[in-house]
């Protein structure tokens, strides 16, 4: 065993990839989460695609006394920081609830990092960071536009609060890890995304409307300025984003002076809502029920990343195609039925 990595929102959807790379690794994740919004039984199913039983915390990672009475015998040489609210519609109509929690959480977890003196952390962030960038793809280097979203915003602070304190406690070491559009499930299909209510991401609502759940998708949008007049964005298959974590920690484990760097974590390659529809209903071998809509208020255009600082920095690229996460989307809703 390589060490213990501590997992904030082990149980979530890209929390829960995470762990079983870190433990196909040879680490230990000891996760911590109060499944707000996650499910239990996804320990169990880690436990199915693993072996490993995983030692689980459920608290609120805002509460830093709670995190040291609970942490403190736990021999962590790593975190993962994934627990934070996501929903990009929801925090423009409860903006304090994820100013509090997302931000709340970070400084709490960074500041228990430092009272067990564990330098290496990784942080999760997104690309929504960048807004609509003016040039294609996106390097890590393009600037930071006003957040679309309290959420986005989030994210942005979150980010300077990082840099900030590695600049400070000379011992720190930190990634923040821009995800472009996490999609797809573990290929066992015992885990993947679990939304809560009607989801406001691409590929769960084609999933749920294909097995019936929904009547149907509405692509918010044909007159943007693409080839198919549908907005573009760079899908990444979520086990090629866990073990980019992994990757990461490495790294961190590896390096001996304090830093701070922001990592973009997509394809390189963009592709069209209509696209994706296309891709789904050719893997899967089924007819999706789909209309044309408005466009969403707040959709960028396009964005995909550009990924050569991730290969040279981390050694990791993709692995996963369009088509395989489409698949395991697939496979994963159709086990929850
Ligand atoms: N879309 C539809 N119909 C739907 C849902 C989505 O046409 O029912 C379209 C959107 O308009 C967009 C594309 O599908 O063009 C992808 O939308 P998602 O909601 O799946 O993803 P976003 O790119 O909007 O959002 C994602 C993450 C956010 C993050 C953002 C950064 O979910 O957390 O990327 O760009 F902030």
């Amino acid at each position: 065993m390589k060490g213990k990595i501590l997992v904030t929102g082990g149980a979530g959807y890209i929390g829960s990839h995470t762990c079983v790379e870190l433990i196909n690794a040879g680490y230990e994740p000891i996760i911590i989460d109060n499944f707000s919004n996650s499910e239990k039984f996804v320990l169990d199913k880690i436990k199915q695609i693993t072996g490993n039983e995983i030692t689980t915390y459920n608290i609120d990672c805002c509460n830093l006394e709670l995190l040291i009475n609970s942490l403190l015998a736990e021999k962590i040489i790593g975190c993962i920081h994934f627990a934070a609210y996501k929903a990009v519609g929801e925090s423009s109509k409860l903006p304090l609830k994820y100013y509090h929690n997302n931000i709340a959480s970070t400084v709490a977890i960074l500041s228990f990092l430092e009272k067990i003196s564990c330098p290496n952390f990784v942080f999760s962030s997104s690309c929504t960071v960048y807004g609509q960038p003016d040039i294609l793809p996106v390097t890590e280097k393009s600037p930071i536009k006003l957040a679309e979203s309290p959420y986005g915003r989030t994210k942005q602070v979150c980010e300077d609060i990082i840099h900030d304190t590695v600049k400070a406690n000379k011992t720190l070491k930190a990634f923040a890890l821009r995800y472009f559009n996490p999609i797809g499930a573990h290929p066992s299909a015992l885990i993947g995304e679990l939304p809560l209510g009607t989801p406001n991401n691409l590929v769960p609502y084609i999933t749920q409307t294909a097995i019936g759940k929904r009547e149907q998708l509405t692509v918010f949008g044909n007159d943007y300025d693409t080839p198919d007049g549908t907005c573009i964005r760079d899908y990444i298959h979520v086990v090629d984003l866990a073990k980019a974590h992994v990757k990461a920690m490495e790294e961190l484990l590896r390096t001996k002076e304090p830093i701070f760097d922001c990592i973009n974590l997509g394809t390189g390659k963009g592709n069209s809502v209509l696209e994706v529809i296309e891709t789904f209903e050719r893997v899967n071998d089924i007819k999706l029920n789909y209309k044309i809509g408005p466009r969403r208020e707040g959709d960028v255009e396009k964005v995909y990343a550009d990924t050569s600082y991730a290969l040279n920095k981390l050694n990791w690229k993709t692995e996963l195609s369009l088509e395989a996460a489409l698949q395991d989307a697939w496979k994963w809703e159709s086990s929850l039925n």
